[in-house]
């Protein structure tokens, strides 16, 4: 049983890699072989946007014309079990990294074979594996109960079950644990940086990694169905967007 994290996070021993160490640890507990890809350390180009993965619909994991350490990546992710992702809240939302992470991704592990409410042409895997997936988000200054306002967690659930056949385990959030406000500039910033996890942060993280390992070792799961039950709020919405489109198209003849 494989579970493999991937850091988004800019710092090699910041808090999101203490937590996913963590929550490694708890999956290695349960039997896990773990590993780590700090994607900051390695070379990752952004998408030029070529299309010849998106054009490949053969290839186990799709064609890239950038040469760089996402191939050698994206194999990791496919043998894996389970992924743990792992991000920093910058300016509200994943690293950049996070993302440039996931976009490079979608077309080489899916073909634009789906149909999601009724839109064809959507992200399909490559692969008929199922995987176990949990994310691990560190914010500042969000306090955990107003996580809504700084999150990238739905995005991270909604496109990774997607891609990757993804079971959704879990989520942690770690954020400033406050008991009162802070009252010094010195005091702000150690908030901001959240640079002291509480032990219970920590345990969280070591439980989800837990989960995330009992989870494969039990076998029992399926994906997570794209948008959930909003599927066919979107297939009515989608729907009667293309009446509308019709309409205009005809006006504008
Ligand atoms: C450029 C930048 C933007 C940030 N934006 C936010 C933010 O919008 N909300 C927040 O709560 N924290 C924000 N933070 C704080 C980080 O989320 C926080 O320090 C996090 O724990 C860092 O994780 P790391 O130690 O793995 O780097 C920001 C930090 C940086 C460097």
């Amino acid at each position: 049983m494989q579970v493999l994290a991937i850091n988004g996070s800019y710092r090699t021993k910041g808090t999101t890699a203490r937590l996913l160490e963590a929550a490694l640890e708890g999956a290695a507990s349960k039997g896990a072989s773990t590993d780590v890809v700090m994607l900051r350390d390695r070379n990752i180009q952004w998408c030029t946007n070529c299309l010849k993965c998106y054009n490949d619909l053969e290839s186990p994991l799709g064609p890239c014309s950038v040469d760089d350490d996402m191939t050698a990546i994206l194999e990791q992710v496919q043998r894996a079990d389970g992924i743990l992702f792992g991000s920093p809240i910058h300016n509200g939302f994943l690293t950049a990294l996070m993302t440039l992470f996931i976009e490079r991704m979608v077309w080489r592990v899916c073909r634009p074979t789906g149909t999601i409410g009724g839109l064809r042409g959507t992200p399909e895997p490559r692969q008929d594996k199922v995987r176990a997936l949990a994310s691990i988000v560190s914010a500042g200054g969000m306090p955990a109960r107003l996580r809504s306002a700084c999150d990238g967690t739905p995005w991270l659930k909604e496109n990774c079950t997607l891609y990757l056949n993804g079971f959704w385990v879990g989520d942690m959030y770690a954020a400033a644990d406050l008991v009162r406000l802070p009252e010094s500039d010195e005091e702000w910033a150690r908030m901001y940086h959240l640079r002291r996890l509480s032990a219970s942060q920590i345990a969280k993280a070591r439980e989800l990694g837990e989960r995330l390992a009992e989870t494969i070792a039990r076998g029992d799961i399926r994906p997570t169905p794209p948008m959930g039950r909003l599927s066919e709020v979107i297939a009515r919405v989608v729907t009667r967007y293309l009446k509308l489109y019709k309409t205009v198209d005809e006006s504008e003849a």
